[in-house]
C-alpha cells in the first residue's frame, strides 16, 4: 500500500491505497484553529504532528494494515504557511496559514524594495498576504525575539515530514508559493532571498513532488505503527496535489476545487505568466511541468458561513434525516430562478486573491429587493462563488490556453446542481473523475510513483477514470452571460467602500 496524508486546515486526512490505484480506507484527525485577532490564523506545528500520529495509527488499526505493509508515503498539506524552527528544532511560535491576512505592509514593502515587476520576473508572482516571504518578514518586523532564534523555515507538510524522517526538503510545487522561488528555474531565488535578508540556510533543499526525501526514523516509527525505513516521498501542496488527485497532468486539462477556499487550476507543459502576474504561476508536482491558478478564498467557506448563520431549518432536517446539510441548501437554492431575479453575491468574506489581491475586499449582497427569499439568496451564494471562479478562468483565457474540460473536485463537487452550474457559467464540460480523495489520494499517487519509478502521468492514466461529463446547457449559458456582466463590474465599483 501507499499512505497519502493531507495535512489540512481543519484536520489532516491519512488515506490508503494498493498498488491498483484502489482506495482500501481512511481516517481524518482534527486540530484547532487560532485566531487571536481579526484576520489573523495560526496553528501550533505540534498539533499537525499529534494529528498525524493518531490519524495514522487510527488508518492502520481500522483497515487491519501492518505497516510492513505500506512500501511509500507522500504528503500533501495546506499551502503557504510559515513553519519557524530553532537550531534544536523546536517550535518558535504557532505558524501563520495560508488565509492569514496580518501582512499587508510587508507584502507593500517587498514590492517596494525588489519592485513588481522584477519580483514577478524572478519568481512569476506578486506579493500576496497568504503567501510566506511576507510571514517571515513580519516576524522579523513585530517580534524581533523570535526572529532572533529562527534556525530553519518550512511549510506546514515539510514539518511532518521531518518528524516522520528526520530530514529537511521541500517540494517545488510548494516551493512556488513563498514567493522565494525562482518558479521557471525550480531553485531559490538568490536574488529575492538575499534582497529581503533571509539567510538562505534557513531554507531546506528541494526536490520534485516524487523524489523520496528520506526513511522512517526509529521514533516516528514507533509513535505510527509505520515501518522503519519506509520511503517517505517530497508530496506537494495541496493544490498540486489535487490536481494529481483528479489527474490534471496534461495540457487541455484545468479543475475546479471547491473546498474552503475555491481553485481553478489549468496544467502547463512549459512556464508561462499573466502579464501583470494576477494568477499563481507555480511548479506543478509533476517533474519539469508547471501550473497557474486563480485562488478564491471563501468559496466553499461563503457557503460554510451561509449555512452556519442561515441555515438552521437545513441543518435540523438534515439532523432528522441523517443527510448533508448542503443537499438541503443546494435543493433550496435549485427552487429559485437562474441569476436569483437580479441578486448578486460578492463571496470577499476574507478578503480576496485572485482576479483582486485585496486583503479589504469584503463580501455583500447587491440588488436585494422585497420578492427575494432565502432561495434566492442561498443561489445567489452558489452563483456568485461561481461568477468570481470564472474571473480566474477569464485570465487563463487571455493567455490563449485551450481548455477542453474542467474537472471539479472538494466538498462543492458533490451537487449535482453546482457541477451544472459550473458548466452553465464557465462554459466548458465539467467532469467527475472515479477519485474523490483529492490531495491525499494525489499524495499517494507521488509516493507510488517515486516508490515504482513510473512517471505521474501514467499512475494517473492507469488509476483515474472519467465518471460523468456534464455539458453547458447553452440557453443558461447565454443567461448566466448577462449577470457575469453585472457581476464583474460591482467590485472595481465599491472597492473603495471597503475598509
Ligand atoms: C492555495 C491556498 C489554499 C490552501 C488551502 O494557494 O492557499 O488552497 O493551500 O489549504
Amino acid at each position: 500500500y501507499f499512505l497519502g496524508i493531507d495535512l489540512g486546515t481543519s484536520a489532516v486526512k491519512c488515506i490508503l491505497v494498493d498498488e491498483a490505484g484502489q482506495v482500501k480506507s481512511s481516517a481524518s484527525a482534527e486540530y484547532p484553529l487560532l485566531q487571536p485577532f481579526p484576520g489573523w490564523a495560526e496553528q501550533n506545528p505540534e498539533d499537525w504532528w499529534h494529528g498525524s500520529i493518531a490519524c495514522i495509527k487510527d488508518l492502520l488499526q481500522k483497515s487491519a494494515v501492518s505497516g510492513n505493509e505500506i512500501i511509500g508515503v507522500g504528503l500533501s498539506g495546506q499551502m503557504h504557511g510559515s513553519v519557524f524552527l530553532d537550531e534544536h528544532l523546536n517550535v518558535i511560535r504557532p505558524a501563520l496559514l495560508w488565509c492569514d491576512q496580518r501582512t499587508a505592509s510587508q507584502c507593500e514593502w517587498i514590492e517596494a524594495t525588489i519592485g513588481v515587476e522584477k519580483l514577478g520576473k524572478l519568481t512569476g508572482n506578486k506579493a500576496l498576504t497568504g503567501f510566506t516571504a511576507p510571514k517571515i518578514v513580519w516576524l522579523k518586523d513585530q517580534e524581533p525575539e523570535n526572529y532572533a532564534k529562527v534556525a530553519h523555515i518550512m511549510l506546514p507538510k515539510d514539518y511532518v515530514r521531518l518528524k516522520l524522517t528526520g530530514t529537511f526538503g521541500m517540494d517545488v510545487a510548494d516551493a512556488s508559493g513563498t514567493l522565494l522561488l525562482d518558479v521557471a528555474n525550480r531553485r531559490w531565488s538568490n536574488e529575492v532571498v538575499s534582497q529581503l535578508g533571509i539567510p538562505m540556510e534557513w531554507l531546506p533543499p528541494l526536490f520534485e513532488s516524487n523524489d523520496v526525501v528520506g526513511g522512517l526514523l526509529d521514533e516516528a516509527s514507533q509513535l505510527t505503527g509505520l515501518t522503519v525505513g519506509t520511503p517517505v516521498v517530497a508530496g506537494g501542496g495541496d493544490q498540486a496535489c489535487g490536481a494529481v488527485g483528479v489527474g490534471v497532468v496534461k495540457k487541455g486539462i484545468a479543475s475546479v476545487a471547491l473546498g474552503t477556499s475555491g481553485v481553478v487550476f489549468v496544467h502547463d507543459d512549459s512556464y508561462q505568466v499573466d502579464d501583470q502576474f494576477r494568477l499563481h504561476s507555480f511548479c506543478h508536482g509533476v517533474p519539469d511541468k508547471w501550473h497557474r491558478m486563480g485562488v478564491m478564498l471563501s468559496a466553499g467557506g461563503s457557503l460554510q458561513w451561509w449555512k452556519n448563520h442561515f441555515g438552521y431549518e437545513e441543518l435540523e432536517k438534515a439532523a432528522a434525516e441523517g443527510r448533508d446539510v448542503y443537499e438541503y441548501l443546494t435543493e433550496l437554492a435549485a427552487t429559485a430562478p437562474l441569476g436569483s431575479e437580479g441578486l448578486l453575491f460578492l463571496p470577499y468574506l476574507t478578503g480576496e486573491r485572485t482576479p483582486y489581491p485585496d486583503p479589504k475586499a469584503r463580501g455583500g449582497f447587491i440588488g436585494l429587493n422585497l420578492r427575494h427569499s432565502k432561495a434566492h439568496l442561498t443561489r445567489a451564494v452558489l452563483e456568485g462563488i461561481t461568477f468570481g471562479l470564472r474571473d480566474s478562468l477569464e485570465l487563463m483565457k487571455q493567455s490563449s490556453v485551450s481548455i477542453s474540460e474542467l474537472r471539479v473536485s472538494g466538498g462543492g463537487a458533490r451537487s449535482l446542481f453546482w457541477r451544472q452550474m459550473i458548466a452553465d457559467i464557465f462554459g466548458y464540460p465539467v467532469v467527475t473523475v472515479n477519485s474523490t480523495d483529492g490531495p491525499a489520494y494525489g499524495a499517494a499517487v507521488m509516493a507510488a510513483s517515486g516508490v515504482l519509478k513510473q512517471d505521474i502521468a501514467s499512475l494517473c492514466e492507469k488509476w483515474i477514470q472519467v465518471e460523468e461529463r456534464i455539458l453547458p446547457n447553452e440557453e443558461n449559458q447565454l443567461k448566466y452571460e448577462e449577470y457575469y456582466s453585472i457581476y464583474r463590474n460591482l467590485y472595481p465599483i465599491l472597492k473603495d467602500s471597503f475598509h
